[in-house]
């Protein structure tokens, strides 16, 4: 039924999932997508669709089910498994802790016992820099230690993490690769696909498009009195496309039998850190506009700065970040015109 290795992706109609199915299937791969719109609705699924001119399959299905994740495993020859089926609300994980323990929890348990039993043998686990806190040394690599989560969201990806590493020495049955995310922002050149959140945005790119088109009245920066050059938090920002494309480098190396060890972890950031203030006046200035933003109080919770070393991604998987900030920037904002002119 499948010529080429076909690849589960769970949550594949989200912000990043639909990135990195396009990439998937621009690489060859046939992809399945698994996703029960429960945190996104279909605008980024029939952007893939455009995108890629055919129809990518998709199963309607909420991995909290185990039997329907069980049946999936079984029905299909699934070479490899990304997982991206989870909430990602750092805020509303500290209010909700329960609705993140049992939904990443759990969606992570069936997929990993699933891909066990069914000989699937390859999981890849879509991590976060979270997992490192505030690193007293800058720029984190893989081996710096993970600091206690301050969130229950930070507690599922270090649980997530350890659970699949685990399952991975225990009967050698299947492997594992988690890759820690930095700060993905930006859309598809294309503006078909890119970040939806639901309801006020929690992350600074998609408030600072929404404040850009009129959603919002204003942005503001949390803290201006930080120990960094401009006062502003420093973070790694990783185009999404590029995010999406350590994926497929990641995949290949599991299906192509190329891991060196059977759990690998890798960051997949820039290597630069970016203040808030240079990415709000970069995104000015690449697009053309003036934002109504304010600095007012810290965030509580927020770590001052974080940014990866990058060179074990780009010894092992051969990759690097490609595209540059602006670049981003203007795809961020091509993405929320396109929106806009939707409605
Ligand atoms: N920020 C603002 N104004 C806003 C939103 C954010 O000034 O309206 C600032 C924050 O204070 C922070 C920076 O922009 O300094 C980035 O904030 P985001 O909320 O976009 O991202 P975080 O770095 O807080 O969190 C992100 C992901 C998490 C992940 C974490 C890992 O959202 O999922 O990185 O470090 F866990």
């Amino acid at each position: 039924m499948f010529d080429k290795p076909l690849i589960l992706v769970a949550g594949g109609a989200g912000y990043i999932g639909s990135h990195v199915t396009v990439e998937l299937v621009e690489a060859g791969y046939e992809v399945l997508i698994g996703d029960n719109f429960s945190n996104c609705d279909r605008t980024c699924y029939e952007g893939v669709k455009q995108i890629l001119g055919r129809e990518v399959p998709l199963v309607e299905i909420d991995f909290c089910d185990r039997t329907a994740t069980d049946n999936l495993f079984a029905t299909y020859p699934i070479a490899a498994v990304i997982h991206f089926a989870a909430f990602k609300a750092v805020g509303e994980s500290v209010t909700e802790p329960l609705k993140y323990y049992r939904n990443n929890l759990l969606s992570l348990l069936n997929v990993v016992e699933s891909a066990e039993r069914h000989g699937c043998r390859n999981i890849l686990f879509s991590s976060s820099a979270t997992v490192y806190g505030e690193a007293e040394v800058q720029p984190v690599t893989e081996q710096s230690p993970r600091l206690p989560a301050t969130s229950a969201y930070g507690q599922t990806k270090q649980m997530s993490e350890d659970i699949l590493r685990d399952v991975v020495a225990s009967k050698g049955l299947v492997r594992g690769i988690a890759l820690r995310y930095f700060n993905p922002i930006g859309a598809h050149p294309s503006a078909l696909i890119g970040e939806l959140p639901r309801g006020v945005p929690n992350n600074l790119v998609p408030y600072i498009t929404q404040t850009a088109v009129g959603k919002r009245q204003m942005l503001s920066i949390f803290g201006g009195d930080y120990p960094t050059p401009d006062g502003t938090c420093l973070r790694d920002f990783i185009d999404v496309v590029d995010l999406a494309r350590a994926h497929v480098a990641a995949v290949t190396r599991m299906v192509e039998d190329k891991m060196e060890q059977p759990y690998e972890i890798f960051n997949v950031g820039t290597g630069k850190p970016v203040s808030v203030m240079q990415l709000v006046e970069a995104f000015e200035r690449v697009n053309g506009l003036k934002l109504n933003y304010k600095i007012v109080d810290r965030r509580p919770g927020d770590i001052v700065a974080i940014w990866a070393d990058t060179s074990l991604a780009e010894q092992k998987l051969g990759w690097k970040a490609t595209r540059t900030l602006d670049e981003t920037l203007a795809s961020a904002w091509a993405w929320e015109c396109h929106l806009a002119e939707q409605k």
